[in-house]
């Protein structure tokens, strides 16, 4: 009876550990996946679901603060495709909405952390939005770029195949070195492998010329060990302040896919 008692303690024990150190940061991946189809709904529809958020999030565009409640989310959009990377350690997201509508097109990269108020579940308290359109990209032609990215594997890597968070970043950041005048360095790429840029695929040069520039930075992540992927926002270009979005697929140690698309200025966004 003791011993059988003091077993049951020790398991009570270990389990209220282990709950205390997941509730640090860690959230759950449906209610994270939950939330951000909220948000995709919004976007939709043009009508804040006051479900997404907390009472006073932080709302920005392509880096610049906004009202949530006149700002783009509130432009109804026909989205044709999205893809979602869940990071429950941060408690964030990042999705890309893609419309292609060659009238009023649009590429969409979306950051999201999550703050987990308990009972209220999570609420959205702070929404990145980066948005690229045509008066950035000469050859922007989302048309191109969905049937790009329809086609390409982003299948749940199994769990033992999955590559760790340290190396899925170290991956993503060694790219963004590259222009940063110490680049140059072969990086792990897939064989095949893939490199979107805007509108434009690149299957056999996949390694960009990194031509010397400023390096990337005030980056901004989100991983997603599941889909081995990475969602860099970052600030590059030759003066520096253009905005970039980048997305990384690693699939057991190799780069099979780098995305890039490069924000419009704010004053063309809406
Ligand atoms: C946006 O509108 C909602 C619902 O009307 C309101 O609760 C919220 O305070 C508003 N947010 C801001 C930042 O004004
Ligand atoms: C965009 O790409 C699609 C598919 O490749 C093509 O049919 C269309 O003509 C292109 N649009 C422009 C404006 O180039």
């Amino acid at each position: 009876m003791v011993c059988l008692t003091l077993a049951a303690l020790g398991i009570l024990a270990a389990v209220q550990f282990s709950l205390a150190q997941r509730g640090a940061g860690k959230c759950q991946w449906a209610a994270l996946r939950m939330q951000t189809d909220i948000y995709i709904e919004s976007q939709t529809s043009g009508e804040v679901d006051p479900l997404l958020t907390s009472s006073s999030p932080v709302y920005r565009e392509n880096y610049k603060q906004r009202d949530i409640n006149t700002s783009f989310l509130t432009t109804p959009l026909k989205i044709d495709y999205t893809r979602t990377f869940v990071d429950q350690r941060d408690c964030k997201t990042y999705s890309q909405l893609i419309v292609a509508n060659p009238k009023n097109p649009y590429i969409i990269g979306t950051q999201i952390t999550y703050d987990n108020t308990g009972s209220a579940g999570l609420k959205a308290k702070i929404i990145d939005v980066v948005i690229s359109r045509p008066s950035t990209e000469p050859q922007f032609n989302a048309t191109k770029t969905l049937a790009y990215v329809d086609a390409e594997d982003w299948s749940v890597i199994v769990t033992a195949k999955q590559d760790s968070r340290d190396l899925l970043k170290m991956v993503a950041n060694s790219y963004l070195d590259l222009w940063s005048g110490n680049g140059n360095f072969e990086l792990p790429w897939g064989t095949p492998c893939a490199r979107l840029e805007g509108s434009e695929y690149y299957t056999e040069e996949c390694q960009p010329v990194s031509l010397n520039g400023k390096a990337n930075t005030d980056r901004r992540y989100v991983v997603d060990e599941g889909l081995g992927a990475v969602s860099v926002f970052s600030k590059g270009g030759s003066d520096g302040t253009l905005l970039d979005i980048h997305e990384f697929r690693l699939v057991q140690g190799k780069l099979r896919y780098v995305h890039h698309f490069t924000a419009s200025d704010a004053a063309s966004v809406v």
